[in-house]
């Protein structure tokens, strides 16, 4: 147990010392069974046999690329028609993966595979060159020939043989059936360990790795490839999340790319940061060492701008679900509001203010001693009531749903689950136990196809009580432990779609599965409405399903930083809707740390205020008048950005683009916005700039190039550079972009342009994306571009005569040059 672990145990007995010493006791024992068990059923980590790919002997030219034969190995190269390039040694192939949408993408048919100099290879394609070296270097370069990044030849360590090492690990399905994919070398040998190294040039910054508190821009230091709970809270030096993917983004002068590892084993990421020579000439590049328990070496690359970049990936794993128009609105949740009553209370607290609610969360204290899908009724008797009640008043009921089921004889969920083989089971066939709130409970193992079906009807409960919505929760899976991986033992059987494996390969995928159960279960059993699901662990591809939250932030100003760098990288992950629990998880936030959380939660898809059992409250009157008359503030402003954030989440779903962009997105080649962590853009007409430190009244906010109007004083500002803006407890520094067109709701609810004057001379333009409801019909796409001619603003719809919308021009140009 290294140190990190220590500390980690240390909270989970702590976390469950909470909520009693029976469980306490329960946890220690689910700890010493998970340990029995990978004692006895997991081969005992070995040095192993070190195998690199040796030199490079021949080369078959294929559609979109060839594969390379090494002495003792094998490289695929394969371009894919949007751009992507696959690598897979050892026969390793796109397929089967949980990270991708759907078939493998087509490959481009005029990506060619050539010999190179010094008996290497290269692969020429349209977005990017490929060149692999006699020993197996594969670098990626732009098509001038600039290198973005260098992986080196990878090293394998042959586990043990089988005859030695207990009952067999499943092979792996990934051979091409190459003569280098003799047995005992590579895909036959999922447990194999590997590692890779690879460099960047020295001005290039790292980002993504999935949720990372320590985020967004991910320095120098170690970062754990399996999703965890904490326990209790975290902070941001906390690492690893919920939320972990073996994806990087890396952005340099040369270009952005994008590089994920399809492999969902744990493993472990090193970075190291570049440092330039200041001219000297002796730059030292950017590293990374990417080390993995197992699972095949096989990984995408794709280059160009971080839009280009986030389209691609897009394309790859899929389109970002579309959250219900009502799920961009305000949501409340608590853990423990204990009752229908303190439900109505709350509710009537957000309408006697007039202030907007659009969803609020029941935790796991509305269950039945905590078992999912089921309702206590004492305090719950009427949900349904309930539910249509607050419907009426505009708002929503949202529904945690945990995937441990309480190993109960006679409960329906136990039961059925039982009959449909739905239950993770160990190598002898015995149901796995392990600790969750409702007690001893058994998991579904969301990989096995028949059970992501059985595990999608029990949503049906959900819509009768009245839901509108799920709510993902414990999923990394967790298993209460007093100490070790809190977790299922890495040994436990899994379905992975009729392959067969082990927890070690399904952990990580784990959370995307169920989200994929609940998402396609929703879609079935009620089709005609988008569902609204997030889900607190996931991997590669989850927002397919929905989005995410941050977990259980700790409640502090660090937690605070913490939250918008999960966001951010997040995003730059493909995942674009989260947000984090406003005001933290734990504790009471003073009234200036609330509102702080409250203001920059305003501006994040998922605006959510949520807190721990025991925590203080987190409603906005319970922290004072002026507290109050500013958050109220934020969400009228929230509602009056509605559309807005409605067209960001289309163009998330077109595009792939997060709706919470970091500074750099549209200018990564500068160098100084590359590091400004403090700051972010929501779509591309507004930059925000929320108060991150106490006491603060003013900001310095760093200006990506062109004009910028502080949207509170109408005041311009020239990037690129850094302005020092008023931030007073009322307000947070906003800017729009000159040129820009904002749609947001006009006082009467309609959609109105908020069109911010572009420079003189210049012009610019925007667009509204409108659904009508929360189905399926396609939306309207409206598009429009300013210009300014002699201090005259015009607008123009494309494709009509006239602006369909009321239009507000604002912005002057008195203001200052950024520095
Ligand atoms: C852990 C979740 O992260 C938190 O949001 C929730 O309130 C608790 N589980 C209880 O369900």
């Amino acid at each position: 147990m290294d140190a990190r672990e220590l500390v980690r145990s240390v909270k989970s007995v702590a976390a469950v010392r909470t909520v009693g010493s029976a469980r306490g006791l329960r946890s220690v024992r689910s700890a010493w069974r998970r340990w029995r068990a990978d004692s006895v059923e997991l081969p005992p980590p070995g040095a192993g046999r070190a195998r690199v790919p040796g030199e490079a002997v021949g080369a078959e030219p294929q559609p979109g690329g060839g594969v390379v034969r090494f002495a003792r190995s094998s490289l695929r190269v394969r371009v894919a028609a949007g751009g992507a390039v696959f690598c897979g040694w050892d026969g390793a192939a796109p397929e089967p993966s949980y990270a991708l949408a759907g078939a493998c993408p087509e490959v481009d048919e005029r990506a060619v595979l050539e010999p190179d100099t010094d008996g290497g290879w290269r692969v020429v394609s349209e977005r990017v060159l490929v060149v692999v070296s006699r020993l197996g270097a594969v670098e990626v370069r732009t098509p001038g020939g600039v290198m973005l990044r260098r992986d080196l030849p990878p090293r394998w360590w042959e586990p043990v043989p089988a005859a030695l090492r207990g009952p067999a690990c499943p092979a792996g399905p990934l051979s091409d059936g190459s003569p280098a994919d003799a047995p005992g070398r590579g895909p036959g040998a999922a447990g194999s360990r590997w590692v890779q190294r690879s460099e960047v040039t020295a001005d290039a910054r790292f980002f993504g790795l999935g949720g990372r508190a320590a985020g967004p821009r991910l320095r120098t230091g170690s970062y754990r490839l399996w999703n965890t709970d904490p326990g209790g809270s975290f902070e941001p030096g906390d690492d690893p999340l919920y939320v972990t993917m073996p994806v990087q983004l890396v952005v340099a002068d040369a270009g952005t790319h994008l590089m994920f590892h399809d492999n969902s084993w744990d493993g472990r990421v090193t970075l190291w940061e570049g440092e330039e020579g200041a001219g000297s000439g002796h730059d030292r590049p950017g590293r990374c060492e990417l080390r993995m328990d197992g699972g095949p070496v096989r990984y995408w690359v794709m280059a160009g701008t971080p839009a280009r970049v986030l389209h691609a990936w897009a394309a790859l794993t899929g389109a970002p679900a579309l959250p219900p128009a009502w799920a961009l609105g305000h949501h409340h949740a608590r853990w423990g509001f204990g009752s229908e009553r303190e439900v109505r209370r709350v509710v009537t607290g957000y309408r006697e203010r007039g202030l907007p609610l659009s969803a609020l969360h029941l935790d796991i204290d509305h269950y039945r001693g905590h078992r999912v899908f089921t309702v206590d009724r004492e305090r719950f008797p009427d949900l349904p009531g309930l539910a249509a009640e607050l419907r009426e008043q505009g708002v929503r009921l949202v529904s945690i749903v945990d995937p441990a089921v309480k190993a109960e004889p006679g409960l329906a969920e136990y039961d059925s689950g039982v009959a449909a083989g739905a239950f993770v089971r160990d190598g002898r066939g015995r149901e796995v136990r392990g600790e969750v709130w409702p007690g001893e409970s058994v998991f579904p193992d969301f990989t096995d196809p028949k059970v992501r079906a059985w595990w999608g009807g029990l949503y049906a409960e959900r819509l009768a009580q009245g839901f509108s919505g799920v709510w993902h929760d414990m999923n990394e899976p967790v298993s209460f432990a007093a100490f070790g991986d809190p977790t299922l033992p890495r040994s436990a059987r899994h379905v992975l779609e009729g392959r067969g494996g082990d927890h070690r390969e399904a952990h990580n995928v784990y959370g995307l599965a169920m989200a994929r159960a609940g998402y396609e279960g929703l879609c079935e059993l009620r089709t005609r409405e988008r569902p609204f699901l997030f889900s607190r662990s996931g991997w590669a591809g989850m927002q397919r399903y929905g989005g995410t939250w941050s977990g259980d932030v700790a409640t502090g100003w660090p937690g605070l930083r913490a939250s918008l760098a999960l966001v951010l990288g997040l995003g730059l992950c493909g995942v674009p809707y989260s947000g984090p629990d406003i005001g933290g998880f734990t504790g009471s936030p003073s009234p200036e740390l609330y509102l702080r959380w409250f203001q920059l939660g305003s501006y994040l898809p998922l605006f959510r205020t949520h807190a721990a059992i025991g925590a203080g409250r987190r409603e906005p009157w319970e922290f004072g008048a002026q507290t109050l008359d500013h958050a109220t503030a934020a969400l009228r402003e929230r509602v009056r950005l509605l559309p807005y954030f409605m067209t960001l989440a289309h163009l998330a779903r077109r595009t792939g683009a997060p709706y919470v962009r970091p500074v750099w997105w549209r200018s990564p080649e500068d160098r100084a916005l590359r590091d400004c962590e403090d700051a972010f853009l929501l779509g591309d007409s507004l930059l925000v700039a929320p108060v991150l430190e106490q006491g603060a009244d003013r900001r310095a906010v760093r200006l990506p190039r062109g004009r910028w109007y502080d949207t509170a004083t109408g005041l311009a500002h020239e990037g690129p550079g850094q302005v020092l803006l008023d931030a007073p407890l009322s307000r947070i520094p906003v800017l729009a972009r000159a040129g820009s067109v904002v749609p947001v709701a006009g006082a009467d609810g309609r959609v109105e342009l908020e069109v911010w004057a572009p420079a003189p001379g210049r012009t610019g333009g925007g667009v509204l994306i409108t659904d009508a409801g929360d189905g399926w019909e396609q939306p309207e796409v409206v598009r429009f571009t300013t210009r300014s001619r002699g201090g005259v603003v015009t607008v123009e719809q494309e494709g009509a005569e006239e602006v369909a919308y009321p239009v507000r021009v604002r912005g002057s140009a008195a203001g200052s040059a950024a520095r």
